[in-house]
Order: structure tokens, then C-alpha cells, then sequence
């Protein structure tokens, strides 16, 4: 096992009815920015219980933020901050108004150009905006990790950061909200969470016994469930199950001690930037080509993970290492992603060097656990997806 720290100061507050707790949550006398999205929470409800449970404290409300933010949105929430003297952000959304809230309460009190936290991506160690989260979307962790994701519109680019000062003071999670969420949002919502298990976990084994318990853990949930909460997501026990999954599969615990990946991920950002295609979906695109890729290096944590996650028997590794990656498609397919880049667009002629003239850009020569997922393996990953 890998030396490590851990540290989430996050609070939870679980459950069905937890949003009423707004009222002992968010500091008595604050002066609070209520961020949120494009407008689902006047329709499910979630507006009013906000509302309701912050009587009398002072809210200015800012809407808007679009699913993976626009740094371009959040520019004009952090100039209303800075005017009304606002000292408190209150995100009520999915993993895209949580990041923007991370991204605001970064730039507020940041001395120069505030797209230097996207371009250097920072680390923010210091003199964020204290914040917490209401969330909507079971997906990203957003609600209990310290990382964001920020869209830089006009150049169509999608780059991530982060830093200790940017954990949510504390993240209100009640299952309940994902009754009105489309059948998309929520297969997305299980392909990303069982993406974040897969790129801490899919590497090679360091001893972490624990660790690859708890990892496999999640996905032998997020498998049990993903099919019958887009099904049925009234269903309580389905919904808590979902959500608490999707909370632990990014919440810093399953990364502790063992190497990572993260390369699906910033293959992924890539095709949301460039066709705005889901999150989930770029990486259902991009994850089983990066294993097929990458066989060699992961062919003992594929195995295991085959053996363990999907009752695969056999005693050759890379059998069933295979094995495990056409399952892992299937499961895939179950939950509505297309598969191939090609199903949500034609326009593919350049997207190999594209992608690699980026990465090359910013010194991303050398992605995934101990710099394997070099740019020659880049190439190969993307022309097998499209
Ligand atoms: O904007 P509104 O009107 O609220 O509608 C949203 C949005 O259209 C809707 N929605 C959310 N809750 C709802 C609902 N509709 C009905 N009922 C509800 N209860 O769902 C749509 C998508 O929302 P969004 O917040 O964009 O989805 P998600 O939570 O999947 O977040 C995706 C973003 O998070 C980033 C992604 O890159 C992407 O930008 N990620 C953040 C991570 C992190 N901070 O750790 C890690 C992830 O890997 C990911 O990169
Ligand atoms: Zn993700």
C-alpha cells in the first residue's frame, strides 16, 4: 500500500426530509449566493424546501449555470459576490452548479486572472468563499470532494482543479430528488459513478486489499442497482443506494493508498468540449477502448475485477481480463450508452491529432498510473472509439 493522508471535513446529512436542516446548516448571519442550474428545481420542488428552510436569512439568487459550467456564467456570479459583500454560496444542483460554486468560491478573493486557476491548474489551499451543496443528480462526488470541472466556452475547452479549501462545508443528500430526473440523467449518473470506481481501482495491484474491497464494492452495487433505479426511482431503497454509491465512488476514501488512472476522464472532457456530449457518455466511449489499450499493464487488476465484479471463472488472466471488458460493455449498453463517438457525430476526420495536439499543448504526455497512457496509446484509444 502507498504512504497516504486523508482529510474530508464535508458533512453529510443523509436522507429523505434532510433539507429542512438548511436552517441549522448555513451560518445564521450569512449573506448567501443561491447558485442553480437551467431551472429543474422549480419543477421538483426542491426550490421551495430551499426557500422554506432559509426563512429569514438573506438569499440572492443566481440561476443559469449550465450543465458542464461556462467559466464565461460564472464570471457574472463571482462580479455579484464581490458587489452585494455575499459571504456564503449555497449550490442547489448536480455535479455542474456544485463545480461552478467550487470555481466561484476560488475566484472571488483570487488576486489575478482568474482563468490562471483553470489554465495552471491550481490547487486552492486558501481564501475560497465557505460553501454547501443541496444535491440534485447523484453522479460526480462533486458534493464530497474537493475537485471541479470548468468550461472555458469561447475556446471550447474543459479543464479541471481543485484544492483543500474546496470541500463543501457541508452536502444535504436526500434520495428522494432523483424521482424527477430523466431516465438519461440517471444512466448517466451510474456510468459515471462506476467510471470514478474503475479509474482508482483498474490500475495494478499494490496490496490494498481493503481499498479494492470497498472499490468492488461499489461497482457489485452500482451493477445490482443501475438498471432498476432508471427503471423505478421512486423506489427509496434504489434511490439511497444509488446516491450513497455515487457519493463513495468519488469521495477520496477508494483512492487512498493505491495508484490511479484518470486518463478516461481527461480523454473524455475532451469530447464534451469539443461535441458536448454528457460526461457519462465520453467515457462509455472511451473507457473499454482505454482497457483493451492498456491490457498489458491492467491485465492483473482486469482479471481480478472480472473474477470478483462479474463471477467470470477461468484461470488465464488475460481470458479473462477480456472477458471482463466485454462485460463491462454490455453493462454499458444496459444503461443506454451508444458505445462509439460516431453515434452522436460524423464530423471525426481530425479528432485523433485534435486531441493529441491539446494534450501535447498543455504537457499531458504522459496520463494515467506511472505516465503509461502515452500519446501513441492516446491515438490508438481514440481511433477505436470512433
Ligand atoms: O440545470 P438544471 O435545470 O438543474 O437541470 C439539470 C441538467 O440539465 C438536470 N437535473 C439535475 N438535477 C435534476 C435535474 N433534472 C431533474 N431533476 C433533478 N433532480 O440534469 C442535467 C445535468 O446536470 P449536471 O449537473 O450537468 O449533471 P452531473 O451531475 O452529471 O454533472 C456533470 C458535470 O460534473 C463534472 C462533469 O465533467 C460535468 O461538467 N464532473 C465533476 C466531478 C467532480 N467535481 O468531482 C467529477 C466528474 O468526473 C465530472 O467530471
Ligand atoms: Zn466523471
Amino acid at each position: 500500500m502507498i504512504n497516504f493522508e486523508f482529510y474530508n471535513p464535508t458533512r453529510i446529512v443523509f436522507g429523505e426530509g434532510q433539507i429542512a436542516k438548511l436552517k441549522e446548516l448555513v451560518p445564521a448571519d450569512a449573506k448567501v449566493l443561491m447558485l442553480y442550474g437551467g431551472g429543474s428545481i422549480f419543477k421538483n420542488g426542491v426550490y421551495e424546501q430551499v426557500k422554506e428552510a432559509l426563512d429569514g436569512v438573506r438569499v440572492t439568487e443566481f440561476g443559469g449555470v449550465e450543465p458542464n459550467p461556462h467559466f464565461e456564467t460564472l464570471m457574472k456570479a463571482v462580479e455579484l459576490i464581490r458587489h452585494e459583500g455575499l459571504d456564503f454560496i449555497l449550490a442547489v444542483g448536480g455535479g455542474s452548479v456544485i463545480d461552478g460554486a467550487k470555481f466561484i468560491s476560488a475566484a472571488v478573493n483570487f488576486d489575478n486572472d482568474p482563468k490562471e486557476i483553470l489554465y495552471k491548474r491550481m490547487s486552492i489551499k486558501e481564501n475560497a468563499v465557505p460553501f454547501g451543496t443541496v444535491l440534485t443528480l447523484p453522479a460526480t462526488g462533486s458534493e464530497m470532494n474537493s475537485g471541479s470541472v470548468v468550461t472555458i466556452a469561447a475556446t471550447q475547452e474543459k479543464l479541471p482543479f481543485g484544492g483543500p479549501a474546496l470541500f463543501p462545508k457541508f452536502s444535504i443528500c436526500d434520495p428522494t430528488v432523483i424521482s424527477s430526473l430523466p431516465k438519461r440523467q440517471l444512466q448517466n449518473g451510474v456510468i459515471d459513478a462506476f467510471t470514478h470506481v474503475m479509474e482508482q481501482y483498474l490500475t495494478y495491484p499494490v496490496g490494498a486489499s481493503l481499498q479494492d474491497r470497498f472499490a468492488e464494492g461499489i461497482l457489485q452495487t452500482l451493477v445490482e442497482i443501475g438498471v432498476k433505479v432508471v427503471e423505478n426511482p421512486k423506489d427509496y431503497t434504489l434511490a439511497a443506494n444509488f446516491m450513497w454509491s455515487c457519493t463513495m465512488a468519488l469521495n477520496g476514501l477508494i483512492q487512498k493508498g493505491v495508484p490511479t488512472d484518470w486518463a478516461t476522464h481527461m480523454i473524455g472532457h475532451e469530447l464534451t468540449a469539443l461535441y458536448g456530449i454528457d460526461h457519462a457518455r465520453t467515457l462509455a466511449i472511451i473507457a473499454p477502448n482505454l482497457y483493451t489499450v492498456m491490457i498489458d499493464h491492467k491485465e492483473e487488476k482486469l482479471a481480478q475485477y472480472g473474477r470478483r465484479v462479474w463471477n467470470i471463472e477461468g484461470v488465464d488472466n488475460k481470458q479473462v481480463a477480456v472477458e471482463a471488458i466485454a462485460k463491462t460493455v454490455e453493462f454499458f449498453d444496459q444503461m443506454g450508452m451508444e458505445g462509439k463517438l460516431s453515434s452522436y457525430t460524423s464530423d471525426t476526420e481530425d479528432i485523433i491529432e485534435l486531441i493529441n495536439d491539446r494534450f501535447e499543448k498543455r504537457g499531458w504526455t504522459k496520463l494515467g498510473e506511472n505516465g503509461i497512457v502515452t500519446p501513441d496509446k492516446v491515438r490508438e484509444i481514440v481511433r477505436l472509439s470512433i
